[in-house]
């Protein structure tokens, strides 16, 4: 898929399938949280979701009080669905409208969360150019939290094909720069009850 084939699709799966449509949805992104807290900095410091979508994960941010919240998507129609809904607390948010693989400088940040983006990343160029921003991006001493379809999980999704992998699959995926430091799975449900396997792996930045 062109790069802006790539963004065609995702437009057209937010402006058809709105926030709550999609195979993704959580009302509560409880995994992810947990993982955050468990390696944020005493003072909070600055996290980014990359391929956050439409995610509440960027409300539930804002209330654990970071001070820098981003969340970066190829998608305006999810970002603006997730700006609306925070109304005016959205204005403490930086918004990157960005294909992940492609943008040069985004700042440093303690925490890089990705939930069910990486995997969409079939090509290898495109995974080293993944992995070089997150290595631009993250402080030493910051963290990656990754989670994608695990072993058992769909071949596809949002008629895509995806890579599916186990903590030590992305391990090797990240394996200059960062060390695996935890690894957790989860089954998720999707709005209309189909279950998913997911892995999510920690790493952090050495
Ligand atoms: C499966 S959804 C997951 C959304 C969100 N992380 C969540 O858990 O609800 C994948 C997201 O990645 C975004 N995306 C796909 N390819 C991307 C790319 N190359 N760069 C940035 N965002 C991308 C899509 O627009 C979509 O919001």
């Amino acid at each position: 898929m062109t790069r802006q084939g790539r963004k065609g699709h995702w437009e057209q799966v937010y402006s058809t399938r709105g926030e709550t449509g999609v195979s993704w949805y959580q009302s509560e992104p409880a995994l992810s949280l947990d993982l955050i807290r468990s390696v944020a900095p005493a003072a909070h410091g600055r996290i980014i979701d990359v391929g956050g979508g439409a995610s509440v994960l960027v409300d539930r941010l804002l209330d654990l009080g970071f001070e820098t919240v981003a969340v970066l998507d190829i998608s305006r129609t999810a970002l603006e669905t997730a700006r609306a809904r925070l109304g005016r607390r959205s204005g403490a948010v930086r918004w990157i409208e960005a294909d992940v693989t492609e943008v040069r400088d985004i700042g440093t940040f303690d925490i890089w969360h990705d939930r069910a983006v990486f995997h969409f990343l079939t090509e290898a160029a495109d995974r080293a150019r993944y992995a070089e921003l997150a290595r631009r991006t993250v402080l030493p001493g910051g963290h990656l939290i990754i989670a994608t379809f695990a072993d058992d999980g769909p071949r596809r999704c949002s008629d895509l094909d995806v890579c599916r992998y186990n903590p030590g699959s992305l391990a090797s995926e990240f394996g200059n720069g960062f060390s695996l430091v935890g690894s957790a799975g989860e089954t998720h449900t999707t709005p209309w009850g189909s279950q998913q396997a997911f892995t999510y792996g920690v790493f952090r930045r050495q």
